[in-house]
């Protein structure tokens, strides 16, 4: 048996042992598993690994694998028809049934541990990744060493997911807790919008094309729009969402991360810590708001009350499962914000995320000043400005919106769209972000995770918006599910002379945009 597995292939990840806490949760299900198979049917996980399903429910083996297969055939990019593959994937799966609280529980794991290892061939590496409410990191943190599997020869390395705390203090208490037992470099923090394929793809498209990167800041730059809207409502996770609320839920993290990647400076080498490093630098330049006013006036959230999407009636959020039937949480919330750098001086970047809006999607829009009124132009028609949209999902791909002569005017100008659909070429099918992420945890590339103290500043930054939250709800607008938030949002562009740019999918009125293929 040993042998059979035991043969490490050129270019692959080096072997390790995966401790999945959390196994028989949600995030396993839905995006973990079929992550591993993906990567495993790709070639990028070679034979010297194996998984160990960790829950307090007991199960065999046998069931844990078959909840494998159930979650692989309806969540995975790649099904599980080729039986030997998947037979061979699937005997690398084991599960032990764990009371986190009890250490003698983890020295059994590590017996299993030394098991896995000669059985596989695997060279001691271990990869713990808690699927698991935060306040348990601590005590699953001073079990593994307890325990005694942190003295494996290998590498040892805690990927955790969000949310990293519920402001500074308690995300500081955590981090404590952690660095008892992980060094930083040790603890890869997922933000899984850092591992999709388009956010990534930001970096690239800024610096690596002429036409941009020369335009890249206050001087030819008007304002900056991020947009993450769901049609989703809270779903089951109203427990959950009622205490967090979008600021936490997305603003804190992959809204904050996502601004970091588009105004960061590049980094002198391609190396984690320096791009983690420039990012920081954004962070950290971002205008903290003065008082409560300045976060009213510049931050505003709302909560989705009944309503109706496509022809569906849908509940206020206050009628959802395990949500407070008074409850002010937010589900929305839109802000101008500042990076008060050299670079971005007096750009807005205008950011908003909600629940129950009228499309899923997740987009950037550039809109870069206009050229200078002119006669020429002004005869027959007022220019457009230009636009970079940034398409990162459902949808993926940039389009680019220009001004061109309307054929066979005298001189009259359209804005004409330039697109590139990458979700639309044939033959591509991005990796999950998911995929992406437990491929860099392995690989040891903690370039698409956050560090400790970008998670510090990022908190800093919403705390002071949450505190002025805290003082008084009257500012809470509601808004029916299925339309596009307070009317507030629109304001807080408007008195700038913007507007929010038509997200992909939304009903564009009276924007008439010319694409290449005529629509
Ligand atoms: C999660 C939030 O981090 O991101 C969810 O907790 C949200 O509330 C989800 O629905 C959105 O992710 P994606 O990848 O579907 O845009």
């Amino acid at each position: 048996m040993t042998e059979q597995f035991n043969q490490q292939q050129p270019g692959l990840t080096a072997g390790a042992v995966f401790y999945l806490f959390g196994a028989t949760g949600d995030l396993a299900k839905r995006k973990l598993f079929p992550a591993l198979f993906s990567l495993y049917k790709e070639g990028k996980l070679a034979e010297d690994f194996a998984v160990v399903g960790l829950a307090r429910r007991p199960r065999t083996n046998e069931q844990f694998r078959s909840d494998l297969y159930e979650s692989i055939s309806e969540f995975c990019r790649y099904k599980p028809t080729d039986s030997e593959l998947w037979n061979r994937f699937a005997q690398h799966f084991v599960y032990m049934s764990l009371d986190i609280h009890n250490p003698d529980g983890f020295r059994e794991l590590n017996k299993l541990s030394g098991e896995l290892d000669a059985k596989f061939g695997i060279p001691g590496n271990r990869l713990f990744y808690l699927a698991l409410a935060p306040e348990l990191f601590g005590p699953v943190s001073f079990n593994l060493r307890e325990g005694g599997l942190l003295e494996s020869k290998g590498w040892h390395r805690l990927v955790i997911e969000k949310p990293f705390g519920y402001d500074l203090p308690s995300a500081q208490l955590l981090n404590e807790q952690l660095s008892q037992v992980f060094r930083e470099e040790e603890i890869y923090r997922i933000d899984h919008y850092l591992g999709k394929e388009m956010v990534q793809n930001i970096e690239v498209i800024r610096f690596a094309n002429a036409f941009f990167e020369p335009l890249w800041n206050n001087k030819h730059i008007a304002n900056v729009q991020i947009t993450l809207s769901e049609t989703v409502g809270v779903e089951d996770r109203g427990g959950y969402y009622d205490k967090s609320g979008a600021l936490r839920d997305m603003g804190q993290n992959h809204m904050l991360q996502m601004l970091t990647m588009i105004a960061m400076e590049p980094p002198s080498r391609q190396h984690p810590e320096d791009i983690r490093d420039e990012k920081v630098k954004v962070l950290r330049s971002l205008r903290q708001f003065a008082s409560s006013d300045d976060v009213r006036k510049n931050v505003i959230r709302g909560q989705y009350a009944e309503g109706s999407l496509r022809g569906k009636a849908l509940p206020g959020y206050r009628q959802e499962d395990s949500v407070n039937p008074e409850s002010t949480t937010e589900t929305y919330f839109a802000a101008k914000v500042f990076v008060d750098n050299f670079r971005w001086a007096g750009v807005p970047f205008y950011i908003r995320t909600g629940k129950r809006l009228p499309v899923k999607t997740t987009e950037v829009v550039i809109e870069f000043k206009n050229a200078p009124d002119h006669v020429l132009f002004s005869r027959k028609s007022s220019l457009s400005p230009n636009l970079l949209v940034i398409r990162v999902n459902p949808m993926e791909g940039i389009y680019i919106k220009i001004n061109a002569k309307r054929p066979g005017s005298d001189s009259e100008i359209q804005p004409v769209a330039m697109e590139f659909c990458q979700s639309c070429q044939i033959g591509i099918n991005t990796p999950e972000a998911y995929e992406t992420l437990i491929h860099d945890a392995v690989q040891g590339d903690s370039t698409y995770f956050t560090r400790w103290d970008e998670v510090a500043h990022a908190w800093t930054f919403v705390d002071k918006i949450a505190a002025a939250w805290r003082e008084t709800s009257s500012d809470l607008q509601l808004y029916p599910a299925g339309s596009w938030g307070p009317k507030k949002s629109d304001t807080l562009l408007g008195e700038d002379g913007f507007f929010w740019w038509p997200v992909n999918g939304q009903d564009e009125d009276n924007v008439v945009w010319v694409t290449n293929s005529g629509k």
